[in-house]
This record gives structure tokens, C-alpha cells and sequence, in this order.
């Protein structure tokens, strides 16, 4: 549309995403006249459809599964922080006409928990679910804070001692089994398995969650994840999911695009508000 900036959110599927959603109560809050829609694009289109849409004036993409790391391979340069995580969530277009790729989950989970909720990193033995790509992408912001302590721990062992001794230069990381986690606590479990998406629990002791401990999980829907739910039984002091995380992510690449930042509060307040009605009239 003549006059707008427009930007979109390529992923697939892509139907239930709340980034269009997100981006214009940022546009409104800040007073800025933009276009974002979210458009469903097969893996194999991901090259073409970003030219595409670049080639017709849009400003900025999100990207996200399964295309983040094919974004990181298709920018023509990246932040270190893409670099790191090996995944692109933000595109932005330069004044020189290349492709800028970077990566705002990790800060956007750091200012989650940190801020929002106001939690410690530093105070915190930290417990990682997954060795993933989702833990990829947050590993070094966590590391950047010095945490008390800092396990991966994944159904695969190997997997989670890869990851944690590429990251190694970044701070103390350990790769773990599952079952080797017998007997410790934790104040902070992050789960970034894909286990929620099938409804799923990674296998986790009774007394791995220290008192006053924090649960969070990266996935976030219209009902309690299954770890969100195993946090509330275990008496976590709070038991989140990704929502806060999702809208952080979403500021951050308003920022990078439009050069303000927004006040991300009254956003997660009218998603939380949102969901509670969807799971209330479908009965979830
Ligand atoms: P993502 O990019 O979302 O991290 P991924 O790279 O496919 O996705 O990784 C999924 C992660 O979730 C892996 O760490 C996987 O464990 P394995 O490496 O052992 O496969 C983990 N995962 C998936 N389902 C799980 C489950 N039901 N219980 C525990 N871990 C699970």
C-alpha cells in the first residue's frame, strides 16, 4: 500500500502467528504508520520470496520455523549474535541494499526474564532443556550474565557436550544427560526441547526444582504448556511460558527497523487477555 513501510513475518505454517498482531499495537503505541502480514512460505520459496519481497519496497522480515536458519545463510551480512546462534529472526534492508540478518530471541528471553520478571541470572543455578536450536540461540546471553551455574542437559548427551563446549569461551557450561541429573537443584529450568509442540514432557525428577525455582518454557500457546503445567505442580514460584519472550523478540526488531522502542507490557497484557478468551471459549 502506497505510504506505508511494510513488513511481514515469513514462516510455515504460519497461520497462528501473533507477530501481525504484536507489530501493529507497537505501530499504534509509537504512532508509526506500517503494513506487517504474515505470509506462509515453503522452505524451498524461502530464497526467492525474500528477494521478492525486498525487491517491492518492504522494509523488514521476521523469520521464523523452519526458515530461521535458512535466513542466516541467505543475509548478505550478520550480527555476531545471528553468528552465534546460527539463525536469523530479523532481515533488514540497508541503505547500501544488502540484507542485514540478525537474532533477537536470545535478548528477548534476557529481558524477559530479567526485567519482567525480575529474576537473577547471576543468583541462579540455570538448568537447560534441549541442545537444540532453540538453545543455541540463548546460550550466549545467558553465559554473558555469569550465572551461578549453567547445565544443558538433552536426551542426547553428546549433542548437549557439543553445544556446551563450543560455548565454552563464553562462561561455565556443562553437557548432561538426563538421567545424570539425579539429586541436583535448580532455581531456573529453561525448556527448550521441542517436546511441547507434541504436548510433551522432557523426563525430570520430582525434586529438581529448588524452593522459590522458576520455570520457563520458550514455547508458548492459548493453554499452559505441558512444562508450564509440571512447573505449577512442583510449586515453582512462577511457571511461564515463551509469550513475554515471543513480544521482547518482536520490540526488539521493531527497534532495529524503526528506531523506537516500545512498551512491551500493555502488548503481552492484551495477548495474555486474548488467550484467556480463545481457551475459555474453546473450553482448552
Ligand atoms: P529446536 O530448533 O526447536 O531446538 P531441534 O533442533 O529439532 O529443534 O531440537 C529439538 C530438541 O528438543 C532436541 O534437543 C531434542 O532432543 P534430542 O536431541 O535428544 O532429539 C529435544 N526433544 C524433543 N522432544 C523431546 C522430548 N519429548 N523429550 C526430551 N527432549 C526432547
Amino acid at each position: 500500500m502506497v505510504g506505508k513501510d511494510c513488513y511481514a513475518v515469513f514462516g510455515y505454517p504460519i497461520k497462528h502467528s501473533k507477530s501481525p498482531r504484536i507489530h501493529q499495537l507497537f505501530a499504534e503505541q509509537t504512532q508509526q504508520v506500517i503494513e506487517y502480514t504474515a505470509q506462509e512460505i515453503p522452505a524451498e520459496r524461502f530464497g526467492e520470496s525474500v528477494k521478492a519481497f525486498f525487491s517491492q519496497g518492504g522494509k523488514g522480515l521476521n523469520c521464523t520455523l523452519p526458515l530461521k536458519e535458512l535466513a542466516w545463510a541467505f543475509a548478505d551480512i550478520t550480527t555476531k549474535r545471528a553468528e552465534l546462534s546460527k539463525a536469523v529472526n530479523t532481515l533488514l534492508i540497508q541503505d547500501d541494499d544488502r540484507i542485514l540478518g540478525d537474532n533477537t530471541d536470545g535478548c528477548g528471553l534476557i529481558t524477559d526474564l530479567t526485567i519482567n520478571h525480575g529474576i537473577s541470572l547471576e543468583a541462579s543455578r540455570i538448568l537447560i532443556l534441549g541442545a537444540g536450536g532453540a538453545c543455541r540461540g540463548i546460550l550466549a546471553p545467558i553465559l554473558e550474565r555469569s550465572p551461578r551455574q549453567l547445565i544443558l542437559a538433552n536426551r542426547t548427551r553428546q549433542k548437549a557436550s557439543d553445544l556446551a563446549a563450543e560455548f565454552c569461551l563464553f562462561g561455565d557450561v556443562e553437557g548432561s544427560g538426563f538421567a545424570e541429573l539425579k539429586g541436583q537443584q535448580f532455581d531456573l529450568i529453561i525448556n527448550a526441547t521441542s517436546a511441547s509442540l507434541n504436548d510433551e514432557l522432557p523426563p525430570l525428577e520430582d525434586d529438581i526444582l529448588a524452593k522459590d525455582g522458576v520455570c520457563y518454557d520458550l514455547a508458548y500457546g492459548n493453554r499452559p504448556t505441558a512444562f508450564v503445567r509440571w512447573g505449577v505442580e512442583q510449586k515453582a514460584k512462577k511457571s511461564l511460558d515463551g509469550l513475554g519472550m515471543l513480544v521482547e523478540q518482536a520490540a526488539e526488531a521493531f527497534f532495529l527497523w524503526r528506531k523506537i522502542r516500545p512498551q512491551t507490557q500493555p502488548v503481552i497484557d492484551v495477548l495474555n487477555a486474548a488467550r484467556r478468551f480463545v481457551s475459555e471459549v474453546k473450553g482448552e
